[in-house]
Parts: C-alpha cells; sequence; structure tokens
C-alpha cells in the first residue's frame, strides 16, 4: 500500500521525488523518506508522519543529488515510526531500498542475517532487503549479483527500488505482485508505484511483469525472472492532468462526489454500442454455457458488486453470487469453465482481489475485470478488461469510482440480457433510464445544504444505523462504510427485516436510524421496521423517492429500482462529508486506512 518513487538523470531529484510522493500519498501517509546518491555516499532523510512533515526537515540546498528514492507509508510490519520510514540502508551503507509489500518469509532471512551477524534498526520486513544485499556483495563483490540472489530469496510481494554507491548513476528495480511503472522523460528515467506520481514528467511508461526486473541508468535494461535481459516496448498514456487538482473545492472527496454525474456520463458513453461500450464483445454461445456468475471484490466496490448482481439476476436471469475477495479462496470456490468472474476494483492493485482473480483463472473460469486505473495490474491478469471513465479519484473514500461501477455493472447485465434477448423492452426502458441518471443526480448534489443541516445533528452521536430491504440495502451498507472511515463514527447497516432478530436492542432514545426506500414493492415492509425503531427512541431520517411523511426526509427523484442506489447513496456520501468536516477530520486521508490497499 505503500507509494514509491525514483529518479535517475542529470537534474537534481529530490524535488522530483516530493512531488511524486505528494502524488502518492493517497497509498499512505504514516512516514515518509527520501534517499539521494552524492558525493559517494547515501543521504538519508525520513521521519514520522506526512509529506509535508519530511518537506519540514529537508534542506534542499545541501540535497543536490541527480539519483534517488523515495517513500510514503502505510505500516504493516512495526508502527509508524523514524526507525520504520523507508528508505532501509544496510549497517555499511551501501544500499538504500525503498519496498512496497509484504515479505512472508522476512522472519526467517532475518534469523539467518543475525545469525551472520548484522543488526537491524527497525521492525519492518523491508530491511532485510539492504541486508541481504549487503550479505551477497561480500561473497560476490558484484551488485548486479547480490541484487539477483537477494531477489531469488524474497518470498512474497514487492516492488522494490535500490540505490547505491558501489553503482552509480543507476537504479536497480524489481516487482512482483506489486504494481511498478518505469517512465522515460526527457530529464531523466523515473521508476514509480503509480502512473500519477510522474504522469507530469513523461508520458512514456514501460510496465513490469511479477518477476521481471531493471536496471536504470542513461538506458532501461530490462530482465525476466531468469535474469536474461528482455525487451519491452512503452506505452503512451495520455492523462487529463486537471482531474487531480482540487479546482476550487477544499477538499478531493467534495469534488470527486460533485464530479459523480459526469463520471457516470463518462462511463456509460457508448452504451448504445455495446462493442464500443465494452472494447470487447462476449460470446452468445459462451454466455449461454454460462451455470453461474460470481462477482469479486473489497469493501465500496463489493457493495457496486451487489447492485451488479441484483441487476443480472433481475434481467438476464443468471445466478450471481457477490463474494468478498478476501474470502474468496478460502471457500473452496465451485468455479469452472461455465462461471463467469467478475473483479471489480477502483485501483486494479487491490491484493485480494488480484489473487481471486488468479484463482479463477486456474480453475477455468472466464474473467472479467471492472477497473478505473488504465494499466492496472488486475487488467493485464483478467481475460477482458471493462474501464470504468471516473477519472483519477484521489480522496480514499471511494465515491464517483463507486457510481460508475455500479453503473457499467448495469451497463454489463442490460448487454447480456441483450444478447440473450432476455426481458427486451423492460432491458430497452432500464437502458433509457441508466442515460437519464446524470441529469437526476445533479438535481440530488443541488440538495446538499440540506444533508448539511441534517449532518450538524449528528456530529456528536456515538452510534448510527442505515436500514433498507433489496437493493435499499446494498445503499445502507455503502452509506455506513462511508461514515465510518472519514467521521469514525460506529455505524451499522441491516437488512431492514432483520433488526428485530438481535440488533434492535442496540436502539435507544435518540438514537439517528437511516431508512432507505426506494423500492415501492418494500416500501410498506421497510416504514414498519421504522415505525419499530421509532416506538423505541429513535429518531429516523429517511432517504425516499416516494411520497411518505417522516421527520426528517431526504427527498430522490424517482427512477428504475435496479438504478437508485445511483441515486439514494448521494445524500448519504454527503451526511458522512459533513460530519466528518464538522468533526474538523482530515475527510481526503482518513486514518489508518489508504487508497490502494496492495497487502492481503
Ligand atoms: C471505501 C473504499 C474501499 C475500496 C476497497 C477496494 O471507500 O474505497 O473499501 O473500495 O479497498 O478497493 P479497489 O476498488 O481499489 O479494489
Amino acid at each position: 500500500m505503500c507509494g514509491i518513487v525514483g529518479f535517475v538523470g542529470k537534474d537534481n531529484a529530490v524535488h522530483k521525488l516530493i512531488h511524486g510522493l505528494k502524488t502518492l500519498e493517497y497509498r499512505g501517509y504514516d512516514s515518509a523518506g527520501v534517499a539521494l546518491l552524492q558525493d559517494n555516499d547515501i543521504t538519508v532523510v525520513k521521519d514520522k508522519g506526512r509529506i509535508a512533515n519530511l518537506e519540514n526537515i529537508l534542506n534542499y540546498e545541501e540535497l543536490t543529488g541527480t539519483i534517488g528514492i523515495a517513500h510514503t507509508r502505510w505500516a504493516t510490519h512495526g508502527i509508524p515510526s523514524k526507525d520504520n520510514a523507508h528508505p532501509h540502508m544496510d549497517p555499511h551503507h551501501h544500499f538504500a531500498v525503498v519496498h512496497n509489500g509484504i515479505l512472508e518469509n522476512y522472519l526467517e532471512l532475518k534469523d539467518f542475517l543475525l545469525s551472520k551477524g548484522y543488526s537491524f534498526v527497525s521492525e519492518t520486513d523491508s530491511e532485510v532487503i539492504p541486508i541481504l544485499m549487503e550479505y551477497y556483495y561480500e561473497q560476490e563483490k558484484d551488485v548486479l549479483k547480490a541484487f539477483k540472489k537477494t531477489l531469488k530469496d524474497l518470498r512474497g510481494s514487492y516492488a522494490i527500488l535500490v540505490i547505491s554507491p558501489l553503482l552509480p548513476n543507476t537504479i536497480l528495480v524489481a516487482k512482483k505482485n506489486s504494481p511498478l511503472v518505469i517512465g522515460k522523460g526527457k530529464d531523466g528515467i523515473y521508476a514509480a508505484s503509480d502512473i500519477p506520481a510522474i504522469i507530469s514528467y513523461t508520458k512514456d511508461f514501460y510496465f513490469l511483469e511479477d518477476g521481471e526486473s531493471a536496471v536504470i541508468d542513461d538506458e532501461i535494461h530490462f530482465y525476466d525472472s531468469e535474469f536474461k535481459e528482455i525487451h519491452k516496448d512503452s506505452k503512451t498514456i495520455h492523462w487529463d492532468m486537471s482531474a487531480i487538482d482540487k479546482n476550487g473545492f477544499p477538499d478531493y472527496m467534495l469534488k470527486e462526489i460533485h464530479e459523480q454525474p459526469d463520471a457516470l456520463k463518462n462511463s456509460l458513453n457508448g452504451l448504445d454500442h455495446p462493442v464500443g461500450f465494452l472494447n470487447f464483445s462476449l460470446d452468445k454461445k459462451y454466455l449461454e454455457s454460462i451455470r453461474e456468475i460470481y462477482i469479486v471484490a473489497c469493501g465500496t466496490a463489493m457493495h457496486a458488486g451487489l447492485v451488479g448482481r441484483y441487476a443480472i439476476e433481475q434481467i438476464c436471469r443468471i445466478p450471481t453470487r457477490v463474494e468478498v475477495a478476501s474470502e474468496f479462496r478460502y471457500q473452496n470456490p465451485i468455479v469452472d469453465e461455465h462461471t463467469l468472474c467478475i473483479f471489480i476494483s477502483q485501483s486494479g492493485e487491490t491484493a485480494d482481489t488480484i489473487a481471486a482473480l488468479k484463482l479463477a483463472k486456474k480453475l477455468g473460469a472466464k474473467t472479467l475485470t471492472i477497473t478505473n486505473v488504465f494499466e492496472s495490474s488486475i487488467t493485464r491478469e483478467a481475460d477482458y478488461t471493462i474501464y470504468t471513465h471516473a477519472g483519477p479519484e484521489i480522496a480514499v473514500a471511494s465515491t464517483k469510482a463507486y457510481i460508475s461501477q455500479v453503473g457499467m455493472m448495469v451497463a454489463l447485465a442490460i448487454y447480456i440480457a441483450e444478447l440473450l434477448g432476455k426481458n427486451q423492452s423492460e432491458v430497452a426502458q432500464i437502458k433509457k433510464e441508466l442515460l437519464e441518471l446524470p441529469s437526476l443526480m445533479k438535481q440530488v448534489i443541488d440538495k446538499n445544504q440540506e444533508y448539511l443541516k441534517i449532518a450538524k445533528k449528528m456530529v456528536s452521536v456515538q452510534d448510527l444505523f442505515y436500514i433498507g430491504r433489496g437493493n435499499d440495502y446494498h445503499v445502507a451498507m455503502e452509506g455506513s462504510l462511508k461514515l465510518k472511515e472519514i467521521s469514525y463514527i460506529h455505524s451499522e447497516a441491516y437488512q431492514a427485516g432483520e433488526l428485530k432478530h438481535g440488533p434492535i436492542a442496540l436502539i435507544e432514545d435518540g438514537t439517528f436510524v437511516f431508512g432507505i426506500i426506494t423500492d415501492p414493492k418494500l416500501s410498506e415492509k421497510t416504514l414498519s421496521n421504522l415505525e419499530e425503531v421509532k416506538s423505541r427512541g429513535a429518531n429516523v431520517v429517511l432517504v425516499t423517492n416516494e411520497d411518505i411523511k417522516e421527520d426528517i426526509v431526504i427527498p430522490i427523484p424517482k427512477t428504475n429500482t435496479l438504478l437508485s442506489p445511483i441515486l439514494a447513496i448521494i445524500p448519504l456520501q454527503f451526511v458522512a462529508y459533513f460530519i466528518a468536516k464538522e468533526k474538523g477530520l482530515d475527510v481526503d486521508k482518513p486514518r489508518n486506512l489508504a487508497k490502494s490497499v496492495t497487502v492481503e
């Protein structure tokens, strides 16, 4: 989950590294550091805290090196502290290393190195890398051989950058199960965990596959997992850099909530032309042979999957189940060539989702991913990729990516139903309403000051509940997750009918309960459940597209039930946002979280 960036060139490196780290801060922000090669030595500056803190302690005048590496951390092994911050070095300061990933065999390697007399200063798994390199260097007196031997010993996931005064003008790079890109700019060569870190310097990118490594000096030399030199072609990536500005909004999250109508519109572009929209076509015979669809994802993406399942089952009548990616592998899933497995991931880098995809492929299923990030790791594993065109999502809490994922899942259901010739008039109507949603979303967004008033009533509550039935329950889950993530208020989402089987014991005088009602078939039943909590003292806030009297009502426009989550979630996103702001919290970088979860 950490962010890494490196530069080899003729210009001063530190400014480029700090710029890169700032764009990567969403990957982790509990400590940060840089290492530069200068005066035939390695200079390391690092500290606990955010990148702004690192900037405060950097003495730019003294940091003149033109080769360097940098890291922003999301702690896994060891607390956030200066010692645990990267870059890490060996005791002789021959090697400085930044690492993203987790080394599964680090204890074994550490014991081995301790037995050889080496000492460690951090509690991290990553520190074994420079020390192992030093161990092999002492034997081989050859940095590249030491690097290769070190890589052979590592088990787990890694994207690694190494600098060494023993190999001036060079960065060593390796990747396995963690993202890594290399970019060739006019002023030098860059390496980073993510494209945004270096996109302002280059548009030409090389993507390393798992097990590959590279030696970067004036040129880039690529190697396969057996260290045979290989050739790679670059890919040109054009990104709109203005998308990563706040554009006058105080936070990325608020900006991204406002961008949702455009995000959906862009994602659905071409829906009337299935092949253009999907950039691939699924064979009708294949679709007819599918016995079951699995949708696998984590967190918010999994919530989008739940709405997707609803759509697929309703209009395609194909049995569909949704699984949390971190559990999928341990369930001995019943998956074969008659299963279509769909993996949803905004970042395209989520370790659990990618691992689940690899298993599904091994079991013979066709795999399709829905992701927002061009050329992300998951796209290179999946048989088919559908891009959501939500634009870069920077705030840790997902909003516009969720909306686009839901939109794409419904669009996929429409596509499958059309191909199979199922429920044609209903499908045509849903398609029409889906395309109308962006303008209805704007109406919901425009009422945000109403949501602020409601949020203000909840700033000091300890618990909040969200209930709904059917698709409304899926909205409840996502609303509850948004609140937890950014306001740190405990909240629960329940199927409205399930409350009386236990959780209703938690309702007391003054407890706020959000009810979501957008399905006329279910409204009477959910209303009864809201009466049950009211008679136990709860304050009900109702999000609905029906004409229902309640103390606090958030009205939203009517749309098809399969689509209503796209409208109903917006007030809940705003409420979570406003509560967090009222509490003075950093909404874009909530505590303990990171945007891209590349550890299992
Ligand atoms: C919540 C959130 C997370 C992600 C989850 C999966 O706001 O963003 O729950 O949805 O970590 O991430 P991706 O979609 O990148 O696989």
